[in-house]
């Protein structure tokens, strides 16, 4: 039994970033400082050893984590992003080409509660920001436990809280009145970024996530806090 309890995002909480996706990687980089691009490279860090690794990346939005593995140069052979939403995949391919395009990476529509890939795919299957926003997060899980191959790697970055009491009380602030505002400000969507404080202080982190994972088939699964615990790194072993 697991020890979290999760208050399922919507089904189609996907449709709000369709309508943000214009203003998505500017609130990013301006609401979390920039921290966003080192919890990504972190994540790149964190592939499992060995090169040409085929790599899946979940709610993969913008691209940026695609993008990043770019930079892990020579350990990607294929690259694919999947994500529910049109307009964010379209600015992500957009931003692919301006990079210089690149064969290895491809974007593709799907739902991360049934991804049409067969069993044992990929070496890896990375999610950066998404597992919090899928309907059934359990289920989502399970398939990336099915489509990752034996001895590969579960990359998942979500948003958690500082656990010291004072940076977190000041965090919370930040979180629930600056950010709300300034994310509706730029984005003209008070409720998307009304969303984004409710929906993590609502999701499991540390240790009841971990649980998750375990439940899911996954082993010596590690969360690691970074910038304070504003986010985690979890990378589980199949
Ligand atoms: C906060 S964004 C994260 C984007 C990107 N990974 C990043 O690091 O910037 C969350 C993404 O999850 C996608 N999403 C929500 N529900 C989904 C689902 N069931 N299946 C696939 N993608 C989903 C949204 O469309 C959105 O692009």
């Amino acid at each position: 039994m697991s020890l979290a309890t999760i208050k399922p995002a919507a089904a189609d909480s996907w449709r709000i970033f369709d309508r943000i996706a214009p203003r998505y990687d500017l609130l990013n980089r301006l609401l979390s400082f920039r921290r966003d691009v080192a919890w990504r490279r972190a994540l790149v860090r964190a592939l499992p050893a060995g090169d040409s690794l085929r790599v899946l990346d979940l709610a993969t939005g913008t691209a940026d984590v695609l993008i990043s593995l770019t930079s892990a140069r020579g350990k990607i052979a294929r690259g694919v992003g999947l994500d529910k939403s049109a307009g964010m995949i379209a600015r992500g391919k957009d931003k692919i080409a301006r990079a210089g395009g690149s064969a290895a990476l491809s974007l593709v529509r799907g739902d991360a509660c049934g991804i049409g890939f067969r069993d044992e795919s990929f070496d890896a299957v990375s999610m950066a920001f998404g597992i919090r926003n899928v309907p059934d997060v359990p289920a989502a899980l399970r398939e990336i436990h099915r489509v990752i191959r034996s001895g590969g790697r579960a990359l998942i970055l979500e948003f958690s809280l500082p656990r010291n009491a004072i940076l977190r009380a000041g965090y919370l602030l930040y979180f629930r009145h600056v950010l709300p505002r300034v994310g509706g400000l730029v984005s003209g969507d008070a409720q998307a970024y009304k969303y984004l404080n409710e929906s993590v202080e609502a999701f499991p982190r540390g240790e009841g996530f971990l649980a998750l994972m375990r439940d899911a088939g996954f082993r010596n699964s590690t969360a690691t806090p970074l910038s304070f615990g504003i986010a985690s790194l979890y990378v589980g072993e199949k």
